[in-house]
């Protein structure tokens, strides 16, 4: 059983919060600041969960092709796409063994599942035999170096949740993935976890960044 399946039926909850949909709306600016998709790309989800960005992808006229070793989120996602009726084509694949073609993508995402991948160079090498020359990919990750990694390294979490199977990354470790390859690099999420409802804000964000460092760190390499 995948450690992610006993998630599934709640892993969405969290983003109907203050915290939740705030946490989407920064990551997800974050993501295509750096991603520029354009309509009829052919994009790999990996590591989609519940189908948050393979959706946001098809939404914005890409051909989604995603990713998971949960049969249960890819459950999930299925039915999510199935009611937005988005033609998304979904897999149970590991990253470490894609079954796809060489050169066969536009474009390879992944976010917040990296945690979860204790051999990212091994990952790498597959990624990047399935992508296009020019072919673009980014992970996004929650950074170890911040208060959110600091938040997920505690006892709390390590006794009593998926945390206890990751690997925080922190900038460093992602930018040297594949450094000849990098392009650039962003952050987000300078508003710490546990932060009063009402102090939830993007002004709050934009004051933060001067001082904290950010939860979410995304990286973008080209093949
Ligand atoms: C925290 S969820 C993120 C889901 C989604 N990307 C999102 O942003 O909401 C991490 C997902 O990565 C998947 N995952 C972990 N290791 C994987 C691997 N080796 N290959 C493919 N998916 C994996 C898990 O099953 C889980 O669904």
């Amino acid at each position: 059983m995948a450690v992610f399946d006993k998630e599934a039926n709640s892993y969405d909850e969290w983003y109907k919060t203050k915290m939740g949909s705030y946490v989407d709306e920064v990551e997800t600016r974050c993501v295509f600041d750096l991603f520029k998709v354009k309509e009829g790309m052919k994009i790999l989800d990996i590591g989609c969960g519940t189908g948050n960005f393979s959706i946001k992808l098809a939404k914005m006229g890409c051909e989604v092709v995603a990713i998971d070793i949960s049969n249960e989120m890819l459950k999930v996602a299925k039915s999510k796409a199935k009611k937005e009726n988005l033609d998304i084509e979904f897999h149970n694949m590991n990253v470490y063994d894609l079954k796809f073609e060489d050169e066969y993508f536009d474009g390879v995402l992944s976010i917040t599942a990296f945690e979860f991948v204790n051999n990212p160079k091994r990952a790498m090498i597959e990624i990047f035999r399935v992508l296009k020359p020019s072919g673009k990919l980014i992970i996004g990750v929650i950074n170890k170096d911040s208060k959110w990694g600091e938040m997920y390294l505690s006892k709390k979490f390590q006794d009593d949740s998926v945390f206890k199977y990751a690997d925080l990354k922190k900038a460093g470790d992602l930018k040297g993935l594949k450094e000849n390859n990098l392009v650039d690099t962003r952050e987000c999420l300078f508003i710490p976890p546990y932060t009063d409802e009402k102090n939830i804000s993007l002004d709050k964000e934009l004051e933060l960044s001067k001082e904290e460092r950010g939860g979410f760190i995304c990286a973008l390499w080209e093949k």
